[in-house]
């Protein structure tokens, strides 16, 4: 790493317990591999627009140092779901389209409009909120349809859209539909759904007036050109997620770069017999002599406890197993026939230990291994790419 490339974001408590240079676990931020990732999606999905999701403070990566890197590598629009992320991100990106996928209900019409911040309108409510606003202002107001075609959880439904196309000149008036846009269900799976929900996206551009359309998501630009319409919105795959996860199974390399790297100082190793057990409620029990690391990273620190007896770590490149409970602070390793020493650095995620198989093995998703490890200390590398 280019020390002069980078920088320091400690959590709030490490200055005052540990001391600012010193984090034993930490998460090392790969800016330049998130630009990357961006302009593979733009190579991908050209001639479509490649909007950025940094929602949930860029999947937990820090927005405040993602967005911007993401501006410099030429995005120029960006979704939030919350109304105070997209406050927060409109001081540190002035010029940037900023969607707010939580919409706009009355109570947000004011920061929307003092922060310049573009809501997804969710229902005809909404549309009603936003158009008052524009006729009170006396002006034209940018807004995005969000339109729901199956996930039943966020947009207009379709009786809603219904009554929108039939009396959309009334409703709409003083909008300026920059955006209609939609979300898959299913986009990593080859499900049924997938063509439905197009085929519903398609009528729903039909019954509305012309505007630039969305559909897609990081794994749903991959399904082919015919989900991408104007603009494609991925967020994990920029984090270094893996927009076609059978890939992997079939030996493919990921098209995206590592962006997370997570790793604990090793506090301590010792040797057990036989029989010895490690950890809380003893869950691992030493078939041989064993030698064991004790890694500083527990789940208080975001990493999941269902790790317990099932993930690994990489310690110079060699691969040992979490044995025992992951506790609150601490893990330990199986490094046996390793030559590890107190101080040593170990990955939990990152290059040798992907986004992937960490999800797999805690038995959850990319997205919530990313997100948990958000009040992480942080170092980012600023890298060839931003
Ligand atoms: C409406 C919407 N668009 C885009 C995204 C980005 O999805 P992904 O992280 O799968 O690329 C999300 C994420 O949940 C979303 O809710």
């Amino acid at each position: 790493m280019d020390a002069r490339a980078a920088r320091r974001h400690p959590a709030p408590m490490s200055a005052g317990i540990m001391g600012e240079d010193f984090e034993a676990a930490r998460l090392t931020v790969r800016l330049g591999a998130i630009a990357a990732n961006y302009r593979t999606y733009c190579r991908m999905t050209g001639p479509c627009a490649v909007a950025a999701v940094v929602k949930a403070d860029a999947y937990g990566l820090g927005a405040a140092a993602v967005a911007p890197a993401l501006a410099q590598a030429g995005c120029d629009s960006f979704f939030v779901a919350r109304l105070a992320e997209g406050i927060a991100l409109r001081k540190i990106l002035p010029q940037a389209r900023i969607f707010v996928l939580d919409g706009a209900q009355s109570d947000a019409v004011p920061a929307l409009l003092t922060h310049r911040l573009t809501p997804a309108l969710n229902s005809l409510a909404e549309i009603a909120a936003w158009g008052a606003a524009a006729a009170s202002a006396r002006t034209s107001l940018d807004a995005v349809i969000h339109v729901d075609t199956g996930m039943n959880r966020l947009g207009l439904p379709p009786d809603e859209l219904a009554i929108l196309s039939g009396e959309r000149a009334h409703r709409l008036a003083g909008l300026n539909i920059v955006l209609v846009m939609s979300h898959l269900a299913c986009p990593d799976e080859a499900s049924p759904m997938n063509a439905q929900q197009l085929s519903r996206f398609r009528n729903a551009l039909a019954m509305l007036p012309p505007a630039p359309a969305s559909l897609a998501a990081s794994h749903g630009a991959m399904l082919g050109m015919e989900y991408h319409f104007d603009l494609v919105r991925p967020g994990v795959a920029l984090y270094g997620a893996n927009p076609q996860p059978d890939s992997e199974k079939r030996g493919e390399q990921n098209l995206m770069q590592t962006a997370a790297v997570l790793t604990g100082k090793v506090l301590q190793v010792r040797r057990i017999d036989t029989g010895d057990s490690v950890g809380y409620a003893a869950t691992f029990r030493a078939k041989k002599p064993t030698m064991l690391a004790t890694v500083a990273l527990g789940y208080a620190d975001g990493l999941p406890r269902t790790l317990s007896n099932k993930g690994a770590a990489a310690i110079r490149g060699a691969r040992a197993a979490i044995v025992g409970r992951v506790s609150m602070d601490m893990l330990t390793l199986d490094v046996t026939g390793l030559a590890v020493n107190p101080g040593d650095t170990a990955e939990l995620l990152g290059d040798a230990i992907t986004l992937g198989e960490v999800a797999a093995n805690a038995g959850t998703n990319e997205y919530e291994i990313l997100t948990r490890l958000r009040r992480m200390p942080k170092i980012y590398e600023a890298g060839k790419d931003s």
